[in-house]
């Protein structure tokens, strides 16, 4: 028998602020029974009839609405006057008769079964209240005032959803705002252009997460990997996601990016826009950003780990060293559009991006431009990304390296003194990429690598 509660324990409990726990109940199925077909008892019965529950009216008079609802076979009225037998079976009891001291007896007898009860005219004694609701979409806002005054929720509730609809009504007027005049209003949102380094989600900056983890829209890029919003713990139920998944980023893919991110803003919401590495290092940031002032929306720059940096250390070679490296330059194989790059100034070491598919044209430009064929060189592909891979040796054999191990982009080419001496055999131990280390590791091309080195050395 379930344990009774006295009085006095009841009315400590029934002053506690946070009493009730507010849950989400799915009563599909559940035989529910309503004593008392008056007003609130027809709300309550017709409330847990709309959420599939197989409802049982016990009262000796109904309400006309219900009468409409026992004809149409969507509930069952046994008229007459309550009694426990009623309870047989029963998952949940609202106990709603103009009767208080029945509606307790009611209660108590539940209690005695383990049903739980909501009583209408005696909030103390109460297990189960209704909520106020409203749904919109796929929310529900519920909101009680801890058995108070039903009123006073009802209210609240209004007032949610008024402002809600507003809010809605307001971002289709923003729009129209936007394409009049060409600027965002007051209530614009946020965009966060977000660089999230080279792919391993461990490498996003504490403020690029914040900022990812508050936004209502996150859309992120293709190189950093389908998986890497979930890695990053993302509950895509609060905030919209898109990976920019498939196709090249043409004029027309930039314009739509460009696009959906003002839509987003100018309906108040805050824009979380992921881009692999920093946005500024080859990253497209400042076009979107350039087109997002243009539209008044607020932007904020979230710097991140560069993946022409990024990679190499994280592969063990450092980008300076004090005897061995003082300069660096980090350039891309590809102009705007695709072209080919044909100038790479001179410094201790070159790191290209881009390079993979103009690799051959990249070599014998660093040799026309004096590079000597044996300066060491060394590619990595999807660095810091499970499933990463090197590739190692001189500057005139790189190329055919490359073929032989099917190395594709994403991937870096570091020539000079960069690539002459790998400091470290694997990134940090942890669990991010352990497998894929081993592998590269144990790999044949890396082993290759590390012979070289030494004779280098
Ligand atoms: C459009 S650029 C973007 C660069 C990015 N903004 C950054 O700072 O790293 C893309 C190029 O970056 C390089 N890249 C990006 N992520 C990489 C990774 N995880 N491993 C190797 N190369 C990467 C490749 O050369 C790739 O073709």
């Amino acid at each position: 028998m379930p344990s009774r509660i006295s009085p006095t324990t009841r009315k400590k409990i029934s002053k506690r602020p946070g009493r009730f726990l507010t849950l989400g109940l799915d009563v599909t199925g559940w035989r529910c029974l309503v004593v008392g077909g008056g007003r609130i008892g027809a709300r309550k019965a017709m409330t847990l009839m709309e959420h599939g529950a197989k409802v049982v009216v016990c009262s000796p008079r109904i309400e006309p609405g219900l009468r409409k609802a026992v004809q149409e076979q969507k509930l069952v009225w046994k008229q007459g006057e309550y009694n426990r037998a009623r309870l047989r079976g029963v998952r949940l009891v609202v106990a709603a008769t103009h009767d208080a001291a029945l509606n307790l007896r009611i209660s108590e007898d539940a209690e005695a079964r383990g049903i739980p009860c909501c009583v209408v005219s005696a909030k103390r004694q109460t297990r189960v209240l209704f909520t106020a609701t409203h749904t919109r979409d796929d929310v529900t806002i519920a909101v009680h005032s801890q058995g108070r005054s039903p009123r006073r929720s009802a209210e609240v509730r209004d007032r949610i959803a008024r402002w809600l609809s507003a809010d809605v009504e307001s971002s289709a007027a923003h729009i129209d705002d936007v394409t009049s005049s060409g600027r965002c209003k007051a209530t614009c949102g946020k965009v966060y252009i977000i660089g999230a380094g080279p792919g391993a989600a461990d490498l996003v900056t504490v403020r690029g997460l914040q900022a990812i983890r508050r936004a209502d829209l996150v859309i992120y890029d293709r190189i950093l990997g389908r998986d890497f919003t979930e890695q990053l713990g993302l509950d895509s139920k609060y905030s919209q996601v898109e990976w920019l998944g498939a196709g090249r980023m043409g004029p027309a893919r930039q314009s739509d990016i460009n696009h959906r991110m003002l839509a987003a803003a100018v309906s108040g919401r805050t824009v979380a826009r992921v881009k692999n590495g920093d946005p500024f290092v080859f990253g497209r940031g400042t076009e979107e950003i350039e087109f997002l002032h243009k539209h008044g929306v607020p932007c904020e720059i979230i710097p991140g780990v560069s993946s022409a940096l990024g990679v190499l250390s994280g592969a063990g070679y450092a980008v300076t060293a004090r005897e061995r490296g003082r300069s660096v330059v980090i350039t891309s194989a590809q102009l705007a559009g695709g072209a080919f790059n044909d100038q790479y100034p001179k410094a201790d070491s070159v790191i290209v991006l881009m390079a993979i598919g103009m690799l051959g044209k990249v070599v014998d430009r660093l040799l026309a431009d004096g590079w000597s064929p044996d300066t060491p060189t060394v590619i990595i592909e999807r660095g810091t990304q499970a499933g990463e891979r090197e590739v190692a040796g001189r500057l005139r054999q790189i190329n055919v390296q490359a073929k032989e191990h099917d190395i594709e982009s994403p991937a870096i080419l570091a020539v000079g003194t960069v690539a002459a001496r790998k400091y470290v055999s694997g990134g940090p131990t942890g669990r991010r990429s352990a497998v894929g280390r081993e592998e590269v590791l144990n790999s044949r091309v890396t082993r290759q690598h590390l012979r070289m080195l030494e004779e280098l050395d």
